[in-house]
């Protein structure tokens, strides 16, 4: 029997505890329905690092193995290359780009350190599915150490153009690493154009007939594998006890009011203080909305370690004081800025209660809250998305009020136009929304994958 092993930096936890990341959502539904083993770091720093003992964790069909990282590695692998140069350049954000080459060492280490780990758990017929930007450079070392099983690689943020990445002083090593494996995919047919380009303008790649591409000594296929969610199993979690309760709690302070929601990572790809301030911009322009509409921001932080973040986040804590200074009433505060995070159970409830579900990140791989939201609505009084063009998902959610996030009017305008909206309206773009999310889920988006990876392995062609 194949077993599927993934490869993440951050793995689990199994339960709903409300670790905020789309990653680990996506991976656990997927895991869960198919089994298999999940391979990682475990969120722990130590002395020993990546060479301390494995642990090893089983809930029913799914096997956790993790291992620790040094403090050097947390340093210069995970808060250093990862996220202060990868994260930042993939989301277009040159302008906080650490360009530090001492960063990509630490980079290179851990992903080898983190490959040889990988060998000894290995069963002839696995396959392996690497994700995410921790680790380009896995595939390659596990190729290099002898590994011949199919090995796929799935990309959950952005890939830029051309244009950005090459900013990074080794894009050409990276996007090397990105051809050892034997499928690589991407969450739109965008990012995977911007992979496309690189390999046929940049490195004079050519497209052979089968539609793989032969660029530097390797070959490749790569295609657009948009993720889902569980549809159906998040459209109940408004029924279970913490789904209930935050429902009724939400509905009791809203029995006359609206709201809006926005439920992120304090992250500066999200749009946030944008959005503080296009809702700012409704209440000036539209002040019979004072009083009667309301705007949720659940936003864990995220990354701390990292000064971007922290930044943003006190940039938020000020924008949300000042504008509630500026609108709050006695019996009402404009926006409530919640920086904790909250089960995915609880979310559906507190989902269904709101009006209006606000998405608008500046740049984001696919954003699984737009596809929660959808799925969490009363099908007979469904609420509105708003959601911006950067997002991966607007690439299929055309149905939802799609708006540039960079423009506050254009944001302020869009909102007006979601709380106000017919309930006709409503429904009719609800259900072809909600049509999608149940038919392109986790489950559906790892079987297109995994089918596509075993039928184009060949092992005598797997490394170049
Ligand atoms: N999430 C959560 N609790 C929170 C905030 C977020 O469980 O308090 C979950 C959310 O339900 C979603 C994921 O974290 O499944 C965020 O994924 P998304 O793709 O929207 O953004 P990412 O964090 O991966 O950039
Ligand atoms: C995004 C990334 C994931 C990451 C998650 C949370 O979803 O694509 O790889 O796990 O954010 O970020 P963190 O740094 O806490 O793992």
């Amino acid at each position: 029997m194949t077993r599927i092993v993934i490869v993440s930096n951050r793995v689990g936890p199994l339960t709903d505890t409300g670790r905020a990341g789309g990653l680990a959502v996506a991976l656990v539904d997927v895991l869960r329905e198919r089994g298999g083993l999940w391979f990682g770091w475990s969120g722990e720093v130590s002395e020993d690092g990546t060479y301390s003992p494995l642990r090893l964790y089983e809930d029913g069909n799914v096997s956790t193995a993790t291992i620790d990282v040094a403090q050097a590695d947390y340093d210069e692998f995970y808060a250093g290359y990862s996220n202060r140069a990868l994260w930042p350049t993939l989301h277009y954000r040159l302008d906080l780009t650490d360009f530090d080459r001492r960063l990509e060492e630490g980079y290179r280490r851990v992903n080898e350190r983190f490959a040889s780990r990988l060998v000894p758990l290995l069963r002839p017929d696995d396959i392996v599915w690497v994700h995410d930007y921790h680790f380009f450079f896995l595939g390659e070392t596990l190729r290099a150490a002898g590994v011949e099983n199919p090995i796929g690689f799935f990309l959950h943020i952005p890939f830029p153009v051309p244009e950005v990445l090459t900013a990074l002083p080794n894009h050409k090593d990276i996007v090397k690493a990105m051809l050892a494996y034997d499928l690589v995919g991407f969450q739109t047919s965008q990012h995977l154009s911007g992979f496309e380009r690189y390999l046929l303008e940049e490195v004079d790649g050519e497209r052979l007939e089968d539609g793989s591409i032969a660029a530097m000594d390797r070959r490749v296929v790569a295609d657009a594998f948009p993720i889902g969610i569980d549809g159906e199993a998040f459209s109940t979690f408004h029924e279970t006890t913490e789904g209930r309760e935050n429902f009724t709690l939400m509905r009791s302070e809203l029995e006359t009011r609206k709201q809006i929601v926005g439920v992120d990572r304090i992250d500066y790809s999200k749009g946030l203080p944008e959005r503080f301030e296009a809702f700012e911009r409704l209440l000036e322009l539209y002040p019979e909305h004072k009083g009667e509409v309301s705007l949720l921001q659940i936003a864990p932080p995220s990354r701390s370690e990292v000064r971007a973040y922290t930044q943003i986040q006190r940039l938020l804590e000020g924008l949300s004081g000042r504008i509630n200074g500026r609108f709050s009433d006695l019996d009402w505060t404009p926006i409530h800025f919640i920086t904790r995070s909250f089960p995915r159970r609880a979310l559906a409830g507190i989902y269904r209660a709101s009006a209006v579900g606000l998405v608008t990140p500046l740049r984001d791989g696919m954003n699984l809250v737009a596809k929660e939201y959808i799925a969490a609505q009363d099908p007979e009084d469904p609420g509105v998305l708003v959601l911006s063009r950067f997002a991966g998902a607007a690439e299929e959610m055309r149905e939802a009020l799609i708006v540039n996030p960079y423009s506050i009017d254009e944001l302020a305008e869009a909102l007006r136009r979601a709380i106000q909206m017919p309930l006709e309206e409503r429904k009719e773009r609800w259900t072809a929304l909600n049509a999608k999310v149940m038919t392109n889920t986790a489950s559906n988006w790892s079987r297109r994958f995994l089918d596509r990876l075993v039928e184009i392995h060949t092992p005598a062609e797997a490394d170049g």
